[in-house]
């Protein structure tokens, strides 16, 4: 398991969660500000955060009133630790209570922009302007501070909306500094870390590409590790981390199933072996997959079908390589810290049995043990990204869209065959490239790689239709294919992408006229839900 042992993950900010919307935001926006920080759950005692060692603490916020009767409270020794602290929102009020002033219901809550007014000097608020834009999210409010603190700003109807202990080290805002719409929000949060905590932006690319590394050499030592490579882009991190820390020990296994896009083994076989230096198992498994898939057409059985067999492969491939007498120790996996969090780990605060159910959902045959290395489960996904730019992966795949496990099967609806696999990823090439030079339009005119119209994933679907067309002076039978494109930022809720209509009518044409055996392309303008992007 991956270790937090090193410098620069010594000096961290533990946000304690509350149960906030905007927990995990809050950890980015340090992160941002190149200052390592993690959640941790809200009932974490006095005890529990020394031994973790932080350099500072952020109260979240949450949607509970302080007095409600489940109402997450706080180890108030947590307080005795002689840390700076900062509480935001709830984490305001559960200070407040804590350390001896009032919240009180209000009648008027304070939802959205708000105007604070500032009257004095602030540390918190040091560089910031003396009336700011805030945004506020609250029904109850502080009423008085608590002894030893000064109020230090306001609004028209939130009396104490910033409030500081300087000689403590406490301070609290009832505003959210982390979420856009407060204008000076990262200033203040700069304000604290490194004015008030005192300490250094070494959160950097090239500083955890070096503390990666130096601990996956720690932790493997002489062993041999194994990876299952998917060409996605959390498994191509590992590989081209695992490459820099401990070369061909790792074996790097890639199972090509058959059911992936035009070009993408190709891909990934030439950047794992020509880019860099690991033990590259390119395992084709195509005919074997074409036969189990032969004439299913129930999702789920599809699903299942190509989920066993993955790990038949992978440790066919395991068992093989312990041939020669040298037994492979450690599995590496790309899990990211969304993958944990989303597991239920904090639900039951993030106590490690429940990290471990996720990774047991891998279905090891008997007889069967790797020990887990997972160098990436403490990063969000533009971490990992970045991560990768830095390791010298390339765009194609440090951008790569989410694409699932099951591969083009589930895109093919109904039975799989080779003639529809062919038609699909012919199709599918183009929509990629059309909507790949759309992405890149508009990247150039805006500079931000996700802005607002860029789409988020895109594919074609072939359905298991044919219908009547007419091209030059024939009739013809043939396919369709639906093109599926939306906006998104977690695929949890979706929405179809508002495409130019020359882009749209670009695609129409060129796969009519490029792909055999396609006579009509249709557009799916379903947002998720009540659909799901994917069509199986
Ligand atoms: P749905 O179709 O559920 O998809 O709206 C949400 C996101 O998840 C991807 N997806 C999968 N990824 N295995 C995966 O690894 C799967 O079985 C799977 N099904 C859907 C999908 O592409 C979308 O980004």
């Amino acid at each position: 398991m991956s270790q937090s042992s090193s410098n620069q993950i010594d000096q961290k900010v533990l946000v304690l969660d509350f149960g906030a919307q905007y927990g995990q935001l809050i950890a980015r926006r340090v992160r941002d500000l190149h200052v390592y920080s993690e959640l941790v759950p809200c009932d974490i005692t006095a005890e529990e955060l020394r031994e973790k060692s932080p350099s500072a603490l952020i109260l979240s916020g949450g949607p509970a009133s302080v007095y409600a009767e489940d109402a997450p409270s706080i180890d108030p020794a947590i307080f005795e630790l002689g840390l700076p602290v900062l509480g935001l929102c709830y984490g305001h009020q559960i200070m407040t209570v804590t350390l001896g002033g009032e919240v009180a219901h209000s009648e008027v809550g304070e939802y959205g922009a708000a105007a604070l007014e500032r009257d004095r000097e602030s540390a918190l608020l040091n560089a910031t302007p003396l009336e700011q834009t805030v945004w506020m999210s609250h029904r109850d409010a502080v009423s008085r501070a608590p002894e030893g603190f000064t109020v230090t700003a306001k609004t028209s109807v939130c009396p104490v909306a910033a409030m500081e202990d300087a000689s403590r080290k406490f301070y609290s805002t009832q505003f959210h500094p982390e979420v856009q719409h407060t204008e000076h929000g990262q200033q203040i949060l700069s304000n604290f870390l490194f004015d008030i905590c005192g300490l250094e932006p070494n959160w950097t690319m090239e500083n955890i590409v070096e503390e990666k590394v130096a601990e996956i050499r720690k932790t493997v030592g002489e062993d041999r590790v194994i990876l299952a490579l998917s060409g996605g882009v959390d498994s191509s991190v590992v590989a081209a981390l695992g490459a820099r820390a401990i070369g061909r020990q790792m074996t790097c296994v890639f199972i090509n199933h058959g059911l992936l896009r035009k070009g993408e083994p190709e891909q990934v076989e030439s950047v794992f072996t020509q880019q860099f230096d690991v033990d590259f198992i390119h395992v084709h498994a195509e005919d074997r997959y074409a036969a189990l898939l032969d004439g299913v057409t129930d999702p789920e059985e599809k699903r299942r079908i190509i989920g066993t067999q993955f790990w038949n492969e992978f440790f066919a491939v395991a068992t093989e390589l312990e041939q020669d007498g040298r037994p492979v120790k450690y599995l590496a996996q790309g899990t990211i810290y969304p993958d944990i969090i989303e597991s239920g780990a904090r639900k039951t605060g993030g106590k490690a049995s429940t990290i471990k159910s996720h990774h047991n959902l891998i279905p090891f045959p008997e007889g069967v043990h790797f020990d887990l290395i997972e160098p990436l489960d403490h990063f969000f996904k533009d971490e990992v990204r970045a991560l990768g730019l830095a390791l010298g992966l390339p765009e194609h795949i440090v951008h790569r869209q989410p694409f699932p496990g099951p591969g083009l099967a589930i895109r093919i609806i109904g039975a799989v065959s080779p003639e529809k696999l062919e038609i699909l990823k012919e199709a599918d090439a183009i929509v990629r490239e059309e909507l790949d030079a759309y992405n890149q339009r508009l990247f150039e005119q805006t500079g931000e790689r996700n802005s607002e119209h860029a789409v988020w994933q895109y594919f074609a679907v072939l359905p298991d239709i044919k219908s009547v067309g007419v091209m030059g002076d024939e009739r013809t039978y043939a396919r369709p294919i639906i093109l599926r494109a939306v906006e998104s930022t977690d695929a949890m809720t979706a929405d179809w992408a508002k495409l130019p209509y020359d882009v749209l009518a670009r695609v129409s044409s060129r796969i009519v006229a490029e792909v055999p055996g396609v006579n009509r392309v249709a557009y799916d303008i379903t947002s998720k839900p009540p659909a799901t992007i994917e069509w199986e």
